[in-house]
């Protein structure tokens, strides 16, 4: 562990941190000889392993064939192959590929391609996005007025040109007091109420992730969710972006979590492991016919990236996708992944302090509350989940912290591992965290 600030501006100041030199499978190493069982992919990235020889090899003789073109001077094969390869596998109806290099920055490409899609058909004055409380979209200024994250948006606040929130489909704390199904899903009812009360024709695109992440300690949301938002944004001439940033390529059990849900979105966007985790790599899948009437009028999508359809970048992603396929990995993220839920729930649920446990395929959540009758959380100030995090961390156990959830206050951690991780390693991470919560609550 070094304790000299050295020249790195990281992105924690308030401690030092411990130097990684290695990583395979599940397993990251530091310099001094720990080893620490990555249950959560880092931030619910790393899908394939840690450790790909076969996207190593793959990066290596890319850079050694093709290094560098410029997105609007060439076209290269692995840019080609990739975004044919995910076809392959996405909703129906996506059919072309914009290669970005985050998910902010995919996020920022789908808010401005739907925008230019009503451009081109006429429709200057839509231009208004619908997003979600509880949501995380990105860093840059656009995709942060989409998420619904408190904390990460006050300090540039007035620096938005914010999005107009609305409820998440969060069946748990019921922003209306309802109960599924008699509630007619009347959060998402609410989208429409909006759009109407927004004025006809102002409403360029609704964003919501697909399965709820890091702002909402996982949510797959109630069924017919998605079915009838799409419905809505059909009736309304509003756009459909999903963002599956992190709950796509597999990571739930299917190679695009939309597919759980029977709707296919006009935008689909991508990233985390979309490159297996290695190489920086997002992406949106759009419709045909929206990249063909944006040609016929305006020529080129507006839009920029030095980095984008970047060749190596695209060499690991398609890579990735072998592996995910050569190995079946989305069929074992299904598979192992609902051995994990059940574990979890077997080992956790009856803890007192253990509200719900909540996801599918390798991604879940555990809420944790103060009180299990009222689901009253813990006061933020207690820090509940940052204390559960660092005994894990201690202790060698990766998870994510997802907190906030509960109109600013609770807390939640989210264990999503790379789908190779074994059913050994899956009962060494409920140890762990039966563990910490024995050492922090007491219980
Ligand atoms: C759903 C979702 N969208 C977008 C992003 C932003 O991606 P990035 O951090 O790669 O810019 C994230 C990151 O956590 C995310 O979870």
């Amino acid at each position: 562990m070094s304790h000299e600030p050295g020249n790195v501006f990281h992105r924690v100041l308030d401690r030092p941190l411990p130097r990684a030199v290695r990583s395979q499978g599940v397993w990251i190493e530091t310099e001094d000889g720990r080893r620490f069982l990555d249950a959560s992919g880092g931030a619910v990235v790393v899908n394939v392993g840690h450790g790909r020889k076969e996207i190593a090899d793959a990066v290596a003789a890319q850079l050694g064939t093709l290094t560098y073109v410029h997105p609007t001077m060439f076209t290269s094969t692995p840019l080609e192959e990739l975004a044919r390869a995910l076809a392959a596998h996405a909703p129906q109806g996506l059919s072309r590929f914009y290669f970005m290099s985050s998910g902010s920055e995919a996020v920022e490409t789908a808010i401005k391609f739907a925008r230019q899609v009503h451009l081109a058909r006429g429709n200057p004055e839509r231009h208004l996005l619908i997003a979600r409380w509880n949501s995380y979209h990105g860093l840059t200024l656009g995709a942060l007025a989409a998420a619904g994250r408190t904390p990460f948006r006050l300090p540039f606040y007035p620096m938005l040109r914010d999005a107009v929130h609305l409820p998440a489909p969060y069946c748990l704390r019921c922003s209306y007091g309802l109960r599924f199904p008699s509630c007619r899903l009347r959060c998402a009812l609410a989208i429409e109420e909006t759009i109407r009360c927004l004025g006809p024709g102002a409403v360029s695109a609704f964003i919501g992730e697909t399965v709820g992440g890091a702002s909402i300690a996982v949510l797959p949301p109630p069924p017919g969710y998605w079915p009838l938002v799409r419905e809505i944004c059909d009736r309304n001439g509003v756009l459909l972006i999903m963002d599956e940033v992190m709950c796509g390529m597999g990571r739930t059990g299917r190679w695009f979590a939309a597919e759980h849900y029977g709707a296919s979105p006009d935008i689909l966007v991508l990233g985390k492991g979309l490159s297996g985790g290695t190489i920086a790599l997002s992406a949106v899948a759009v419709r045909e016919e929206h990249v063909e009437t944006v040609r016929r009028t305006a020529g080129n999508f507006a839009h920029g990236g030095t980095f984008s359809h970047n060749v190596t970048a695209c060499a690991a992603g398609l890579a990735a996708v072998r592996l995910l396929e050569r190995e079946r990995l989305v069929e074992r993220a299904a598979g192992l992944g609902a051995r994990l839920g059940a574990r979890l729930r077997e080992e956790l649920a009856p803890h007192p302090n253990v509200g719900d446990i909540r996801g599918l395929g390798m991604m879940w959540g555990i809420e944790f509350v103060r009180e299990r009758e009222t689901l009253a959380p813990f006061p933020r100030a207690e820090k509940l989940t940052e204390r559960l995090w660092q005994h894990l961390f201690d202790h060698g156990v990766i998870t994510y912290k997802s907190v906030g959830m509960a109109a600013g206050e609770g807390d939640g951690l989210i264990v999503a591992p790379p789908f190779v991780i074994t059913e050994e390693e899956i009962e060494l991470v409920i140890a762990g965290l039966k563990d910490a919560l024995q050492a922090v609550l007491g219980r």
